[in-house]
């Protein structure tokens, strides 16, 4: 046991996310809900953990997860009428999707099902940057009863047409789809017999990783990524040569879909994937390698991952329900947003990636003001504004500093001003100070907002319409504050002599 001095820390492969790294993450997570409303998925949340059995049967004992990933317990029974289970934190989420799926029934509402997820997984690797212990995935799958259309490539087509929506509105650059197909469960069975016949003779010259892959799950040869082993890999027999008709024809289906859509993609003969619950469409979205440190992954370059699981739910027992999924790594995702957004983020305010400012600091002067400073910034924050209040303590100095990192407004609250109603403002973006009464700062501050909302949108976009509304918003803004400011000069000019 540590000392009783030193401090914890968070454990190995897991880490802190903090603010404004997490104003990010919120971003990102926001944009992916309104992507999946717009093509009608419903969220799941299945548990954290799970019976250890789902993911032995689901992802594959042979799997580096299961054999060697998990973080599994015996949980103790606590009553008679219960009995010790062994219980594993999910390394991953579709098998507990397709669990769900079969304990509630979905399948007989005869619908395709469209459930999107976002939550931590835990898998014991060995950390590196873009690989945790815990890491964050934003996951989707769809699956159903034959007769719902699950089995059809269009929806493979579709989810990946998704995907590319998705990253393109999040701003991912340079995104390349890695795309195959494995096949059906018997098409791999053959193919992966051919690949055991195949590797027996040179089985000897590979790594040692690889002398065992080629022993328990051959498939898994195509993963490596050992430099020494590449040209004997590439030469192996290629599953497309192994497809039966049907399975041929599916991709063949996928692929046109995806050609009609306009969505580029690579053929990737060696993509398997770790899981083996796949079946026939297998895919990747990758960013630049690693060599290239604008994908912020060192050698993690997968950003997502997916593809078909048509026998999975009989797998655990359920009915047949086809389906196709993905998941991205959230985490990874945040890497490459910082890396492609590159130095400038740096600068606050010149990045969507950059939290936004606040509205308005409320700056109380003397610690008698502090009780109604707070009483303002409810009042503001009721009308919907974001307000941050200072420390009646502070200098008026370190006041205007705290406030120009913070807010677009700083808000004074003084003797005068309490006695008046009247508040001086200053708005830094233009270094002009203005009064105004209590009322009217919550009309100047939002015409500020939506000002500064429809400029930054005119920005992005380029279009001269856009402009001429921001301009107009401008305008708005303008007159709002010249009114706030008449009205605090009469309410000035009525105070009685003297006070
Ligand atoms: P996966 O390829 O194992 O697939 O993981 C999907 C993504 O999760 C990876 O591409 C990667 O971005 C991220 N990821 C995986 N492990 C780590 C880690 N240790 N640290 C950080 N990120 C990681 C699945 O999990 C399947 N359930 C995907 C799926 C859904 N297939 C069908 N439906």
């Amino acid at each position: 046991m540590p000392a009783p001095t030193s401090p914890l820390k968070a454990v190995r492969g897991t880490r802190d996310l903090l603010p404004p790294e997490t104003a990010l993450w919120n971003r990102v997570e926001s944009v992916a809900r309104q992507v999946f409303a717009r093509y009608g998925f419903g969220e799941i949340r299945t548990p954290i953990f799970e019976d250890t059995q789902l993911f032995a049967r689901g992802v594959g004992e042979e799997t580096d997860i299961v054999s060697k990933e998990m973080y599994t317990w015996e949980d103790r029974a606590r009553a008679q009428s219960e009995k010790a289970q062994s219980l594993t934190l999910r390394p991953e989420n579709t098998a507990g999707v397709v669990r769900a799926y079969i304990e509630h029934k979905l399948g007989d509402t005869g619908q395709l099902q469209k459930l999107f997820y976002i939550g931590p997984q835990f898998r014991r690797e060995r950390p590196q940057r873009g690989r945790y212990r815990q890491f964050w995935q934003i996951g989707a799958e769809v699956l159903g009863p034959v007769t719902s259309g699950s089995e059809s490539p269009i929806r493979d087509a579709e989810v990946l047409e998704m995907l590319a929506t998705l990253l393109d509105e999040l701003g991912i650059q340079n995104w390349q789809l890695q795309l195959n197909s494995v096949g059906s469960t018997e098409d791999r069975k053959r193919y992966n017999a051919a690949l055991r016949e195949a590797l027996a003779p040179i089985k000897h010259q590979l790594c040692e990783d690889n002398q065992r892959r080629a022993e328990t799950n051959p498939l898994r040869v195509l993963d490596s990524k050992e430099p020494a082993d590449q040209a004997l890999i590439d030469a192996l027999p290629k599953i497309a040569d192994y497809l039966d008709h049907d399975s041929r024809a599916h991709f063949a289906a996928v692929l046109s879909a995806l050609d009609a859509c306009g969505v580029p993609y690579t053929l990737n003969p060696r993509l398997v994937r770790g899981l083996d619950y796949y079946t026939r469409t297998t895919f990747e979205f990758t960013v630049p390698s690693s060599a290239d440190p604008a994908s912020g992954l060192g050698t993690q370059n997968a950003l997502l991952g997916g593809g078909r699981y048509d026998g999975l739910s009989e797998m655990l027992g359920g009915p047949r329900a086809p389906g196709i999924g993905f998941a991205i790594g959230e985490d990874r995702l945040i890497l490459t947003l910082q890396a492609q957004a590159g130095p400038q983020t740096l600068e606050p305010g010149t990045s969507n990636l950059e939290p936004q400012k606040l509205d308005a600091y409320i700056a109380p002067m003397g610690v008698e003001r502090n009780p109604p400073a707070l009483a303002l910034a409810r009042e503001l924050r009721h009308a919907g504004l974001s307000v941050e209040v200072g420390d009646g303590t502070f200098r008026l100095k370190k006041s205007f500093e705290a406030a120009d990192r913070a807010a677009h407004h700083i808000v004074i609250l003084g003797e005068d001003e309490l006695a008046t109603g009247v508040l001086t403002v200053k708005t830094f973006a233009t270094g002009e100070q203005w009064k105004s009464p209590e009322k009217g700062i919550v009309q100047v501050l939002r015409a500020d907002r939506f000002a500064r909302g429809y400029r930054e949108h005119a920005m992005k976009t380029e279009l001269l319409s856009d402009d001429f509304l921001a301009d107009r918003r401008e305008e708005t803004a303008r007159e709002e504050r010249q009114d706030a400011e008449s009205d605090a000069e009469q309410v000035l000019r009525k105070r009685p002599e003297g006070s």
